[in-house]
């Protein structure tokens, strides 16, 4: 930080006659945070200042001087020469003080009819905005990575388990649509977000809106607003477009994290259905053999921490009387992490699942042990021996426990076994008996045949821009 500013020269400073302590400066400022929406801030200012002064509240030579002003501070901010201060608490004053410095009188006027009240809170708007699409944008990306894989495998048959038992066999290409449709509904959440969030607070002043002849629907439209905000004390307190925008990113970590746990299980010695590779798996410090899958585990981890983002922004929130506070200053640092983290996640989430390798043997192999097709056995003697299901289910389950106690799997019972316990049967229900059969029997709308994830591969390669139309 250069060229600290003493009290007397803070923005803020006319009533005051004692420095401020130390304590309070590192208490008070956000500019280490809130330096992140620099260019938000310009874009409000420069929306604001054509507004003044297309409504005579400021000279036209101010605006030009103002907007001149503006791309000097934007220079500096991209070539990294530009002077941030701590003693001059946040962006917002940052910027204005250099702005004086840089053009002298008319940038003392730019904060006429409007507070930083207004002003943080449409920098942040603006800021949320962006990441919220560029959030939405990762994760169409990690969708078409999870469609490819979808139509290697789509007929790759592994073990589909409840209460991690093996419970039926399904295609891979269809357990990796499940997590397209889970991030098509999270992106949903964010755009919509995004979408709520798109009104402008710039005019509502410090809480009740200002005598000058402001022009809010000028402002508004300038930053790609849909309108100015209503109520100006719910304009500058309003939060719970950053608070949607983190329960969006939690719920979408939520899934991230069960794809991650899938992938810690399955890339386990125990499992060996995936390997991850080099790229993506650590060593061990003592343990020469190890490759572990850390990306999956810090995304676990990560999944709660945006979580608890969330949480300390509502409760900061909950017992806030209107309008502003300064507990409202914290919302930047939970939201910019939250932000980050996610999309680090997404990134790595998209990096692990792209070059995983999956061992088909050894999917096929686990797919097929468990009795894993004992419910098309089920379904066999519904349907050929007109049986009642829950007779069927009865039947099965002695042929399970026949299996069982002569340490076999269900195909390795012979005819003749098979008729001690249901005498009708013949060498026919064999034929239902196998991993792939069972997959290519569940043909119901949404089921994980082959025939129906192939279709549902196909409309998502359209609906996220995979094919030429
Ligand atoms: N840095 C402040 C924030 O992030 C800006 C608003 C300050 N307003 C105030 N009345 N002190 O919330």
């Amino acid at each position: 930080m250069v060229g600290e500013t003493k009290n007397g020269q803070q923005m803020w400073g006319g009533r005051f006659a004692a420095e401020p302590s130390e304590i309070i400066q590192s208490i008070n400022s956000s500019i280490d945070t809130d330096r992140r929406m620099a260019f938000e801030d310009i874009l409000g200012s420069r929306a604001h200042a054509d507004m003044l002064a297309e409504q005579g509240i400021i000279s036209e030579t101010d605006n030009r001087a103002i907007q001149d002003g503006l791309d000097q501070v934007t220079e500096e901010i991209r070539a990294g020469t530009f002077p941030f201060r701590r003693s001059l608490e946040d962006i917002h004053m940052n910027i204005e003080a250099r702005l004086v410095e840089l053009i002298g009188d008319p940038a003392s006027r730019l904060h006429t009819a409007r507070s930083r009240n207004d002003q943080v809170v449409t920098g942040f708007r603006l800021w949320t905005r962006r990441a919220l699409d560029s959030a939405a944008s990762g994760l169409r990306q990690l969708q078409r990575v999870l469609v490819e894989v979808a139509d290697r495998e789509s007929d790759t048959v592994m073990p589909g388990f409840t209460h991690l038992q093996v419970a039926q066999p399904i295609t891979l290409g269809h357990h990796m649509l499940a997590y397209v449709e889970m991030f098509e509904r999270d992106s949903g959440r964010l755009l919509a977000a995004a979408s709520r969030l798109n009104e402008s607070p710039l005019g509502a002043c410090a809480l009740a809106g200002t005598g000058f002849p402001i022009d809010r629907d000028a402002t508004s439209e300038a930053l790609g607003f849909d309108r100015p905000m209503a109520n100006s004390l719910d304009a500058v307190s309003a939060r719970d477009f950053a608070l949607e925008s983190l329960a969006g990113l939690s719920i979408c970590l939520t899934h991230l994290s069960r794809l991650a746990e899938e992938i810690v299980l399955w890339s386990s010695a125990q499992f060996g259905f995936v390997q991850l590779t080099d790229a993506w798996s650590t060593g061990s410090s003592i343990m020469p053999q190890k490759r572990n899958p850390d990306a999956a585990e810090l995304i676990r981890a990560k999944a709660s921490l945006v979580t608890s983002q969330f949480i300390a922004l509502q409760g900061s929130m909950k017992a806030l009387p209107l309008a502003y506070a300064k507990d409202l200053q914290e919302d930047k640092r939970l939201t910019f992490e939250a932000f980050d983290t996610f999309e680090l996640c997404v990134k790595a989430t998209s990096g692990m699942v792209e070059t995983m390798a999956f061992d088909r043997d050894v999917l096929r192999r686990s797919a097929a042990a468990g009795f894993s097709t004992a419910t098309d056995l089920a379904d066999y003697l519904v349907r050929e021996l007109d049986m009642p299901f829950r007779e069927a289910h009865h039947v099965t389950g002695r042929l399970v426990a026949l299996a069982e106690a002569g340490g076999h799997d269900l195909p390795d019972l012979s005819v003749e076994q098979m008729q001690s316990v249901e005498p009708r049967l013949t060498e026919d229900v064999f034929s239902v008996l196998t991993v792939e059969a069972s997959v290519r029997s569940r043909q119901s709308f949404g089921g994980t045949s082959p025939l129906r994830v192939v279709e549902q591969i196909e409309q998502w390669k359209i609906r996220l821009n995979m094919v030429p139309k």
